[in-house]
C-alpha cells in the first residue's frame, strides 16, 4: 500500500497502459480518477476497482480540448481531493509511411500525444503549485529516442513528450512538483495486437528484443508506481526505459 491516501488522475485510463496503471494504483491505495473517451470502458474499469474494494470515479474528456481537461480536473479534486499523481497515457498511434501521412493524421498524433500531454500537466500543475506536492508521469514511448518506420508522426509526438518531461521538471522542480516520463517498448495492448495476432510478423519482431518477448502492461505500471512513490522522491526530469533491452541492441 504504497499510495495510501492519494489521488491518481490517469487520462486514457480505461485501456491498456493506463488501465493497468489505474488498477496498480488502486491497489496500492490510491483514489483513483480514470480518465478518457470511451465511456463503457470507463465504467467497467471503475467497476473493477470497486469489486477489488477500491476507491474510483470515470470522467470523460477528451485531451486535444482544453476545457474538456479543465473540467475534467475540477470533477476529479471535487471527489478525491488534491492531485497527488497525474499520468499521461492518453494516446494514438496509426501506423503509415511518411509520404502518405494525411495532415490530419499528422495532426491527431500531435494533438492527443503531445498536446494532450500539455493541457492536462498545464491544468493539474496549477493546482499542485497550490499545495506544494505533486508528481507528473508521461507515458511516452522507446519512438521517442530512436525512430521507427511508418511512425514519423508518433515518433515525433513521442520525441516532443520527452522534451516536455524535462522541460516541465526544470519549472516546476520550484513548486514541489516532479516530471518524470516512461519509455516503454512493445507492450501487449491493443494498439499491438495486430502485429502479436501476426505469427510470422510476431517471430521476427521478438528477435529485436534481447529478454525475447512481449512486455505487459503491468511492466509499465510497475514503473509508473516507483516514479509516484517516495522511492522517486529526488528523481526528476527524467525517463525510464522499460523495452525489454530492445534500444540496446544494434541489429
Ligand atoms: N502498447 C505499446 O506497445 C506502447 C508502447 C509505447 C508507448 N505506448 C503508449 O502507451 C499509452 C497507452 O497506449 P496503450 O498501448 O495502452 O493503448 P490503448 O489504445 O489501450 O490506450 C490509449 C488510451 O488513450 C485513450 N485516448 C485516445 N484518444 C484520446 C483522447 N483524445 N482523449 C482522451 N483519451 C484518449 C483511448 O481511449 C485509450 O484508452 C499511449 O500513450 C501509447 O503511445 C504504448
Amino acid at each position: 500500500m504504497r499510495l495510501i491516501g492519494q489521488h491518481t488522475l490517469i487520462t486514457g485510463g480505461s485501456s491498456g497502459i493506463g488501465q493497468a496503471i489505474a488498477y496498480r494504483f488502486a491497489q496500492e491505495g490510491a483514489r483513483v480518477t480514470v480518465a478518457g473517451i470511451e465511456d463503457g470502458a470507463l465504467e467497467e474499469t471503475v467497476q473493477s476497482i470497486h469489486a477489488s474494494g477500491g476507491e474510483a470515479i470515470a470522467v470523460n474528456a477528451d485531451v486535444r480540448c482544453k476545457s474538456d481537461v479543465e473540467r475534467m480536473v475540477s470533477e476529479a479534486i471535487a471527489a478525491f481531493g488534491p492531485i497527488d499523481t497525474l499520468v499521461n497515457s492518453a494516446g494514438v498511434c496509426k501506423p503509415a509511411p511518411f509520404l502518405e501521412i494525411e495532415e490530419e493524421d499528422w495532426d491527431l498524433h500531435i494533438d492527443v500525444n503531445l498536446k494532450g500531454s500539455f493541457l492536462a500537466s498545464q491544468a493539474v500543475a496549477k493546482e499542485m503549485s497550490k499545495t506544494g506536492r505533486g508528481s507528473i508521469i508521461n507515458i511516452s514511448s522507446v519512438n521517442g529516442i530512436a525512430s521507427e518506420g511508418d511512425q514519423v508522426h508518433y515518433n515525433a509526438s513521442k520525441a516532443g513528450i520527452n522534451s516536455l518531461t524535462m522541460s516541465m521538471a526544470l519549472e516546476l522542480a520550484p513548486l514541489g512538483i516532479r516530471v518524470n516520463g516512461v519509455c516503454p517498448g512493445f507492450i501487449e495492448t491493443r494498439l499491438t495486437k495486430p502485429l502479436i495476432d501476426n505469427q510470422e510478423a510476431i517471430s521476427a519482431y521478438l528477435k529485436t528484443i534481447p529478454l525475447g518477448r512481449v512486455g505487459l502492461p503491468e511492466e509499465i505500471a510497475a514503473a509508473a508506481l516507483f516514479l509516484a512513490s517516495q522511492d522517486a522522491a529526488y528523481m526528476t526530469g527524467h525517463s525510464i526505459v522499460v523495452d525489454g533491452g530492445q534500444l540496446i541492441k544494434l541489429s
